[in-house]
């Protein structure tokens, strides 16, 4: 029997996204977000969640752009960091280590050293209580050449991207493959009447 747990945010796992953004003086700023997520196809958009107080969620509202930057394993403790530390107290990319970039296509800086970059213009803002929930329309999506697989795309194996559990507040590295989305579940369907 399942046991009641209260009405929790305990979606697992999150991802680790990296939120790029200038500030009102043009500097490039960083916040880590794990309330964050795919959230439509055509138009490409991945929505995430920025409570209010975040030097971040001004930036966003301001400039109307934000980039997700999804970091490697090797970069967890960078991920982190930029969510420990306000922008109002100063850069952050040189003590983690990161390289801003200057996206040619929307008004936000991404990192040069994570391997998989989405640059989005805001959709929309949508007030949820605490947090604003932002919707990036994707216009467009870079990957480091070393993580693509042979189909031109980014492999998960190669990214190494860390996830997050709210539940105990740990990263984790994504574990082993399961099977073939779209299709694994076929067999359990075959003596389905039609
Ligand atoms: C693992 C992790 C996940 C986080 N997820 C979110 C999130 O989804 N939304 C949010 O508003 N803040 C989140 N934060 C907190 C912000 O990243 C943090 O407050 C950051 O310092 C804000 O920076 P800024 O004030 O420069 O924008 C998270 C922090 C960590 C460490």
């Amino acid at each position: 029997m399942k046991k009641s747990l209260g009405a929790k945010p305990l979606a697992m796992p999150t991802p680790v996204w990296v939120i790029g953004s200038y500030g009102e003086d043009g500097a490039p700023c960083l916040m880590t977000a794990a309330w964050c997520g795919i959230c439509c196809s055509e138009p490409p958009c991945v929505a995430v969640a920025v409570r209010k107080s975040r030097l971040s969620h001004g930036n966003i509202a301001a400039r109307k752009a934000f980039t997700v930057n999804i970091p490697d394993a090797a970069h967890v403790a960078a991920a982190d960091y930029v969510g420990l530390v306000s922008g109002r107290e100063g850069d952050k990319f040189a003590p983690a280590g990161l390289t801003p970039v200057a996206s040619a296509l929307v008004d936000a800086p991404y990192v040069e050293e994570f391997p998989v970059v989405l640059e989005c213009e805001v959709a929309e803002a949508v007030e949820l209580g605490s947090h604003t929930l932002y919707v990036g329309r994707i216009a467009d999506a870079k990957a480091d050449e070393d993580v693509l697989g042979t189909d031109g795309l980014p492999e998960l194996a190669k990214v190494d991207p860390p996830v997050c559990s709210p539940a105990d507040r740990c990263y984790y590295a994504v574990g082993r493959k399961l099977g073939p989305a779209y299709s694994l579940g076929r067999a359990l369907g075959q003596n389905k009447q039609v």
